[in-house]
């Protein structure tokens, strides 16, 4: 057996370790929310400097910027504290990425036209574009943003070469409801860190189930487990990341939908099956993490079970539920290679034994297992890799972090076959 010893700095290394991030801000109400942004960046381990235009400076102060990114923020090109006087290259070219958050539709259309009237849109256009992206995050009004001056500029810069991280929709600060909102400071956090990321699954289309499954005994009660979807989210969140479609079919949890990730609500174990069926056929890799129930009341009641006052309790039996991973594995698409069928196993003892015979009773070229009782509804979690070779321990991190490395190892393993 043998031990993967993770990537320089632990398996939880900070994502964002090392980058150096031009965070610009531009005129608009959701400046409130590039604070936030500046936190988390920082919190993920980059560097930040802040450039700000004078109109952001009407919405927020440089002295709360400078505060939160612990360095003194710069807002125009004639800025003597720089040797050279020239903030504009000095500043672009120590940059791993510009974001611009928030864009506004008029900064939008300075950089479409390559106008440089101000630091920020001086440095954006000075920028080394080969080597420093940019990565603009709108926020405007929705008459504003659904205005074709605005798509057009869009498409533009895009052609351009710059990263339209989108908008998001609902209240909006004038009032009006639409499409438009700079993107939560979170939701822009995960999209620099996917940017970031190394597109090891471009291509691939990955069905992920996750949660527990909930097996009706009447219309108010019912059999369900531990399981708190977390690995199950991890995993697409990072196989986005790494640049594949991914569809989650979640049993019942509350977690939120990672970003770029289309999601399927289900309940029981049948409404589960149902669903991976409908869309296997789109999928190039398989994974399941759901921890399915393995029976169900065999006959449902319509109405509540009501005690009947004699003390007895109600007679229950149960079917089993199919197995839907093994299920997937047997399909022709699993059989001839075009599928790649990943399972998880849920033990409390014996994990090595238990887990190889899962793989092959399974019949799945990879899986992985971990102990239940140790991981249920934590964020952390220890695994081990089971497959035609032998196994490998991933150490207790993070479930994010696993899961990246198993993205990794998914992604070796998809581009040797
Ligand atoms: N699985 C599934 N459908 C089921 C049961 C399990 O797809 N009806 C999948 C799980 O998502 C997991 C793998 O099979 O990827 C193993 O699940 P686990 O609960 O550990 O094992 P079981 O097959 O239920 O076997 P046992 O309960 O005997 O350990």
């Amino acid at each position: 057996m043998t031990s993967l010893s993770n990537f320089a700095g632990g398996a939880d290394a900070l994502e964002l370790n090392g980058k150096h991030i031009v965070l610009g801000l531009s005129g608009g109400i959701a400046c409130y929310k590039a604070a936030e942004l500046c936190r988390a960046l920082i919190k993920a381990g980059a560097t930040v400097q802040v450039v700000m235009t004078e109109a952001a400076e009407q919405f927020i102060t440089p002295v709360t910027m400078q505060a939160l990114s612990g360095r003194p923020v710069f807002t125009s090109q004639w800025d003597a504290r720089q040797d050279n006087n020239m903030a504009h290259i000095n500043l672009s070219r120590e940059a791993d990425a510009i974001v611009i958050a928030p864009c506004s539709a008029d900064f939008m259309a300075k950089l479409l036209h390559g106008r440089a009237d101000d630091l920020l849109s001086l440095m954006c256009l000075a920028r080394p574009i080969d080597t420093v992206p940019l990565l603009l995050a709108p926020a405007m009004n929705r008459e504003m943003y659904a205005h074709p001056a605005t798509q057009r500029n869009l498409v533009q810069l895009q052609a351009d070469g710059a990263t339209v991280l989108g908008v998001g929709s609902g209240f909006q600060a004038c009032g009006e409801t639409g499409d438009g909102r700079m993107l939560e400071p979170d939701e822009l956090l995960q999209d620099v860190i996917a940017f970031f990321t190394p597109k090891v699954l471009a291509g691939q289309r990955l069905l992920i189930t996750a949660g527990p499954t909930f097996e009706a005994i009447d219309p108010v009660r019912g059999i369900t487990n531990l399981s708190s979807g977390k690995m199950g989210f991890a995993m697409a969140r990072a196989a986005r990341e790494a640049g594949a479609d991914v569809t989650l079919v979640a049993g019942p949890v509350s977690l939120p939908t990672p970003r770029g990730v289309a999601r399927i609500d289900v309940k029981s174990a049948s409404n589960m099956l149902e669903a991976v069926i409908l869309i296997i056929k789109d999928a190039t890799v398989f994974i399941a993490t759901a921890a399915v129930a393995d029976w169900r009341p065999d006959a449902p009641s319509d109405q509540k079970i009501k005690k009947d006052g004699s003390g007895q309790s109600p007679q229950l039996a149960f079917v089993e539920n199919q197995d839907i991973l093994a299920t997937v594995a047997q399909s022709a698409a699993a059989k001839s290679g075009a599928l790649f069928c990943v399972g998880f196993a849920a033990e409390s003892h014996d994990l090595h034994e238990n887990a190889q015979a899962k793989r092959l009773r399974k019949d799945v070229p990879l899986l992985v297992g971990n102990i239940g009782p140790d991981t249920f509804g934590q964020d952390h979690n220890a695994l081990l890799l089971v497959d035609g070779q032998g196994s490998t321990e991933m150490p207790r991190a993070s479930k994010l972090a696993l899961a990246r490395q198993l993205v990794k190892e998914i992604a070796q393993r998809i581009h040797k076959t």
